[in-house]
């Protein structure tokens, strides 16, 4: 397939694990991929990996919670490929994240912790969706989790904001043809995740109805189609991909 031919898409936090799947996966199908990140050197290795590959892609540094990079992300996407058509807002702070309480957390951290992973969907969008405007419409995925439904303290609650963005963001845009959606993953077996959940990925496992983690492969099916074309009449949807860990009635 190649649906993305002449299509520029930018992907948040694609520097290492699930973003790094899905810029790899976009670049395969024929995107023009921005590999964004705060984690410049890391971002570097994974846009050179793809250009080796034969696909088509660039770093550029972003922290997502400052409307002063995401505006530059943007300039300088449409300076080297000439607009934007997509984005995936798939940057948080998680394989770093600490263990604490809503209660006890230290406040600048749970500040700077809800200015990433929920403000920065939103930061990088408001940066990034006159130029999608520009040609015509496209599509934003945000990167949300099965934490949002689940007891998960500050990580939850950022990613339970992230599902409401979601929809808020595909009523706000959708006259603009800009489509807003977000896939909500169960656990994945990343490096992060390895950090975060050590022993423990093994009973979680046992709680899924399909009896393995998830790869970061897992998602891009759903990423790619809810991207394309494909899903042209979806907007404000969170789609668990999750290996039936929840289920919502
Ligand atoms: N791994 C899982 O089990 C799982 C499950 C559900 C949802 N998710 C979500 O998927 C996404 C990716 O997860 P992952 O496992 O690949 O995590 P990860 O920690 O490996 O990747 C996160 C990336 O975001 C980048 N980042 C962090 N802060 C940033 C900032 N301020 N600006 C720009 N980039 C920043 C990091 O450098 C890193 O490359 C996250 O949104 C996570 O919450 C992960």
């Amino acid at each position: 397939m190649n649906r993305f031919a002449d299509k520029v898409i930018i992907v948040t936090g694609a520097a290492q694990g699930i973003g790094e799947a899905y810029a790899r996966a976009l670049a395969a199908e024929g995107a023009s991929v921005v590999v964004a990140d705060i984690n410049a050197e890391e971002g570097t290795r994974v846009a050179k990996a793809i250009d080796a590959g034969g696909g088509k892609a660039i770093f550029f540094p972003v922290d997502v919670s400052s409307p002063d990079s995401a505006l530059s992300l943007a300039e300088r996407t449409v300076a080297e490929y000439g607009g934007i058509d997509g984005l995936v807002n798939n940057a948080a702070i998680y394989g770093t994240m600490k263990f604490d309480l809503l209660i006890t957390v230290d406040w600048d951290y749970y500040k700077r912790f809800i200015d990433v992973n929920l403000h920065g969907a939103l930061v990088v969008t408001r940066a990034v969706y006159p130029e999608i405007q520009k040609r015509g419409g496209g599509s934003i995925v945000n990167q949300s989790s099965t934490a949002a439904y689940l007891y998960s303290g500050f990580y939850g609650l950022a990613k339970a904001g992230i599902n409401s963005l979601t929809q808020q963001l595909a009523h706000e845009l959708g006259g603009l043809k800009i489509r807003v959606n977000a896939i909500a993953p169960g656990p994945i077996d990343t490096e992060a995740t390895r950090i975060q959940a050590g022993d423990t990925a093994k009973e979680l496992v046992k709680s899924l109805a399909i009896k393995r983690l998830g790869q970061p492969d897992d998602l891009v099916g759903a990423t790619l189609f809810l991207l394309s074309d494909e899903s042209r009449w979806i907007t404000g949807q969170i789609v668990a991909v999750d290996g039936g860990q929840t289920f919502r009635l």
